[in-house]
């Protein structure tokens, strides 16, 4: 039987699981990233991406400086790393990335750098921020792809060859990549 449910700042976990992202900022030298759920394509010509970030997080600060960044799309064998990386703030742990079993390398066209280990790389300059609520939606521009061609088809990622990691948030960390586990 359906009801109505009176928490209505819950209606977002009924989109979950989600697709998770590693996404890369500061620099080459400063490196930072956060793990994002909330990733959504905008447009294809131009090619625009939209993630949304709180506004408390060190890279809300990084992107709003350097004006770029990259999403990297980890496999679920990159689980504990990505899930790390979304746990800790680069603001008390500067060494996330290192901690978590990433390294970064130098982006085409970006000053953000990428995650080496990540087998697919969107470098990204940022167009413009919508002020929303307690996140902000950042909007890039794609200005380069970087990927593996082995793990795609001639549309997308093929699923035999390479596993996104997919979120829902929950008590324990097998119920929150569930899905994965499902479809494993
Ligand atoms: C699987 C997963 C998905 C997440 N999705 C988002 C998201 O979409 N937006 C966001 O602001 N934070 C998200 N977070 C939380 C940030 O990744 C986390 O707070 C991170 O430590 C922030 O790092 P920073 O302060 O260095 O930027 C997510 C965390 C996890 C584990």
């Amino acid at each position: 039987m359906k009801q109505p449910i009176s928490d209505l700042t819950a209606a977002y976990r009924y989109l979950y699981p989600r697709p998770t992202v590693l996404v890369s900022s500061g620099t080459i030298k400063e490196p930072n990233a956060l793990t994002i759920a909330w990733s959504c394509p905008l447009s294809v010509d131009p090619p625009l991406i939209g993630i949304s970030i709180a506004k408390k997080r060190f890279s809300h600060e990084l992107i709003n400086r350097y004006k770029d960044y990259v999403i990297n799309i980890p496999n679920i064998t990159q689980v504990e790393g990505s899930h790390y990386v979304g746990s800790v703030s680069g603001r008390m742990e500067p060494q996330k990335l290192k901690q978590a079993g990433f390294t970064v390398e130098a982006s085409n066209k970006v000053n953000a750098p990428r995650i080496k280990e990540c087998l697919i790389n969107l470098e990204c300059e940022l167009q413009r921020i919508i002020v929303t609520g307690d996140h902000d939606l950042f909007i890039g521009e794609v200005v380069d792809v970087v990927i593996d061609l082995s793990i795609t088809d001639e549309w997308a990622i093929d699923l035999k060859k390479f596993q996104p990691i997919y979120w829902r948030k929950s008590k324990s960390m097998e119920e929150t990549y569930s899905l994965n586990l499902r479809i494993k």
